[in-house]
């Protein structure tokens, strides 16, 4: 396979296995081009990105940049805060306004599931979702898996658990389909107010003790609560919760084996993680951040290579 399937990168549900191990060995290249002293190509040379970010983000936001900055594509940025989007705006006049600029490329966040589908159906654009509310988030279970790969060799066959808040997490179920589609054994494990009824359907096994869920796994990624999404308490208290679903150090070296610790970030130190586990060597935490780079330069090199 030398191209991808889709025009759009909208979800990881809309991808099939090779258009993964496509993405994958593409940034296998990138990541070895970031790490030279000249980490720029020219790949993207006539491609105008634009990042369109009606919600907060530190590390997507940046890792697209500067991605697009690597493959030397122009690059245009929005905040909604700044926008006349607080004018009343719609998101398709404030993507069409910007579009008339000729724009090639959309990278958008937005609290609203589904919000790229809808784009993708009303603009000539390449939209690459990066996060929409608490449905998708592809490129950090692109760039997750793709650690897990580097770290482990392989992603068939491994034990993985997503710990925390499922319910409202984009990033568990992206990292579920991805997960699933390289053929990785998935569980959840949370407080049952916070797994979402449905999970089973998606092939995944639900464990409510954590250190039975640690015992079992390879590799443990680790979520935040989602707070800005809780409209009610699902839990007693956050002391609580870090009790019975936090990562401590003790708990980490009392395991059977050594299991690699994931985090998507931003973390809750001392929440679901202890400060000595995210630091420590079993913690890949870092590493996803550098390898975000990478994966999302391969993402835009074979999206704009569709693009007429
Ligand atoms: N992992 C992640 O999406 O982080 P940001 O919200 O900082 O972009």
């Amino acid at each position: 396979m030398s191209e991808l399937s889709v025009k759009h990168l909208l979800g990881i549900k809309y991808l099939k296995e090779e258009d993964i191990q496509l993405i994958f060995e593409t940034a296998d290249n990138f990541k070895e081009v970031i790490n030279r002293s000249i980490k720029k190509v020219p790949s993207l040379r006539d491609i105008t990105i634009a990042n369109i970010f009606f919600e907060n983000s530190t590390r997507t936001r940046l890792s697209f940049e500067l991605a697009e900055k690597r493959l030397s594509a122009d690059v245009v940025n929005f905040s909604a805060s700044q926008s006349s989007v607080k004018k009343g705006e719609t998101l398709i006049d404030t993507v069409s306004n910007i579009l008339s600029m000729k724009v090639d490329m959309v990278v958008m966040r937005h609290p609203n599931p589904g919000a790229g589908i809808f784009l993708s159906k009303h603009v000539e654009a390449s939209i690459i979702n990066a996060g929409d509310g608490a449905h998708e988030h592809p490129t950090q279970a692109l760039l997750d898996s793709f650690s897990i790969r580097e770290k482990l060799g392989d992603v068939a066959g491994k034990n993985v658990v997503i710990v925390g808040d499922i319910l409202h997490s984009r990033v568990a179920l992206s990292n579920i389909f991805a997960l699933k589609l390289q053929g990785a054994n998935v569980k959840v494990c949370g407080p049952r107010t916070l797994l979402p009824k449905y999970i089973e359907s998606l092939g995944v096994g639900v464990e409510t003790n954590l250190r039975k869920a640690l015992n079992w796994c390879d590799v443990a990624n680790m979520l935040r609560i989602q707070n800005e999404r809780l409209d009610i308490s699902y839990f007693p208290t956050t002391r609580e919760y870090t009790q019975q679903f936090g990562v401590n150090k003790a708990l980490l070296d009392s395991l059977d084996k050594e299991i690699v610790i994931m985090h998507p970030g931003p973390i809750n130190r001392g929440v679901e993680i202890t400060s000595d586990v995210a630091d420590s060597k079993q913690s890949i935490i870092l590493g996803q951040v550098e390898n975000g780079v990478a994966i999302r330069m391969a993402v835009m090199y074979l999206l704009a290579s569709k693009i007429k």
